[in-house]
């Protein structure tokens, strides 16, 4: 399976859209059509349902996007947020450096990077000018002032809108220590080449959790998130184990905030890459709140009276990554009858409809009569019931089988004369009867 197979896939079903497609497009942007909007909307509720609700120990959050520039001077991100930016003089492209040269890390110097001999993927010249340093974070301006007072900038993570609000969670729902606070949200990265279809995007959705704990138990809460995250990864949403590595990623390629962080990679199809990660972020980041703001981050130990500014580990992840690996992970070609069918093998918990509802024949009104009673019936009941009357029969199940439909219950003659349908299994496109009263 390659990459495009998926693209096309996901334009050819309504799944996924270039951003702006009908001006040409807007790079490292994506619209997600019905289906797409479906398969998603169940992650991130398959995440929020793991990780929040079924747990006494995470409370939720949703904070604003647009937040007070200090947030970035005491988070670090204008400071350091930035990856190294490298022009060719001949064509006047430019790239990140460390994506077109084998071997270097983010921290690439002009002299390292000029000694890798890297062509430009452009013109194939060798004429490089000096690595420089591109913040990623977009910026703006807040109200009708248009000057340097009234810049801020789109969160580049949705972490510190946790992190700020941790006093007032911790002032008005009194939590003890271990526990977390989590967030989905939108993040803006103006990422110097955004690629490889949804993977690197500028505009992506983020699903992070902060998770405070006392500064003697991080090792272990580490090792307890790093649990929970395979369990989801595998048990809940369906990932392959056998497609899940995990990298420890060395001091010099770690972000300013962390003591250390596991990657959780992928199996693309179009290589490994980074799904998620994991990392021990300590005080940092209150530790710089509480400097910027003046205020106290200290959390006082309800049993021993111990104060002291907690520590954190942070598990963040991209909907957009999760999205791609469970697409490629459901992706499945197969050979049918001499004839290819292409199926979506997603779990049932996240296929976008369960079940589909069609009449064998359109032409026959009094089958299609007793198909809409059946639909209607469950549509009642169930958002995920889809109807589906177009063409014959089998190319309908082509259709459900592409976006991942487990099962297609068929309403036939019998089904007039005993009240039974068809139901045909999407994976192993086996059919068995059952009654209506029983679906
Ligand atoms: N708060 C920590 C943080 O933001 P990160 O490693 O920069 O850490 C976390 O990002 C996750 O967010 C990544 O593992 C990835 O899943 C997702 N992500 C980051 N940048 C992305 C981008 N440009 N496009 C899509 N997903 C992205």
């Amino acid at each position: 399976m390659k990459l495009e197979d998926i693209v096309s896939l996901c334009k050819r079903r309504g799944f996924i859209f270039q951003g702006s497609d009908i001006y040409g497009g807007m790079a490292g942007t994506w619209d997600f059509g019905p289906l797409g909007v479906m398969l998603k909307r169940n992650l991130m509720n398959a995440w929020w349902n793991y990780f929040v609700d079924s747990r006494d120990d995470m409370y939720g959050i949703d904070a604003a996007i647009l937040m007070n520039p200090r947030t970035w001077i005491a988070s670090g991100h204008l400071a350091t947020f930035a990856d190294p930016l490298v022009e060719c003089k001949e064509c006047k492209s430019r790239f990140r450096a460390d994506k077109i040269a084998d071997g270097i890390s983010e921290s690439v110097t002009t002299e390292e990077f000029l000694a890798t001999h890297a062509k430009c993927p452009v013109c194939g010249k060798e004429s490089w000018g000096p690595i420089r340093k591109f913040n990623m974070m977009f910026s703006t301006h807040v109200g009708a002032i248009d000057d340097d007072s009234s810049v801020t900038y789109l969160r580049p993570e949705t972490a510190q809108g946790i992190f700020t609000n941790y006093k007032n969670i911790v002032d008005t729902v009194y939590p003890s220590l271990p526990f977390g606070l989590a967030q989905q949200g939108k993040a803006f990265r103006n990422e110097i080449s955004p690629r490889d279809f949804i993977l690197r995007d500028r505009e992506c959705s983020q699903m992070e959790i902060e998770y405070f704990v006392h500064p003697s138990t991080w090792e272990e809460n580490f090792e307890k998130l790093r649990a929970m995250q395979h369990d989801f990864l595998e048990n809940v949403i369906g990932l392959d184990s056998s497609k899940i590595h995990e990298y420890e990623v060395p001091a010099s390629d770690r972000a300013h905030y962390s003591k250390r962080t596991i990657d959780f990679m992928f199996d693309y199809p179009g290589g490994e890459e980074e799904l998620m990660g994991l990392a021990y972020r300590t005080d940092f980041d209150l530790a710089n709140i509480q400097r910027e703001s003046g205020k106290s981050m200290e959390y006082r130990d309800k049993i021993t009276n111990e104060t002291f500014i907690p520590h954190v580990i942070e598990p963040s992840i991209g909907v957009e990554r999760l999205f791609l690996a469970v697409l490629s992970n459901a992706y499945t070609e197969e050979d049918i009858d001499g004839s290819k069918r292409t199926v979506l093998k997603l779990p049932e918990n996240l296929a976008p409809y369960k079940y589909c509802v069609s009449p064998l024949l359109k032409n026959k009104p009094e089958l299609v009569a007793k198909a809409r009673k059946v639909y209607d019936m469950l549509r009642a009941k169930y958002t995920f019931v889809t109807w589906d009357d177009s063409g014959n029969i089998g190319k309908r199940y082509r259709k459900q089988d592409e976006i991942g439909t487990p099962k297609c219950i068929v309403i036939d003659f019998d089904t007039l004369a005993d009240d039974t349908v068809t139901i045909r299994n999407r994976d192993t496109a086996t059919q068995i009867r059952q009654t209506i009263a029983n679906l």
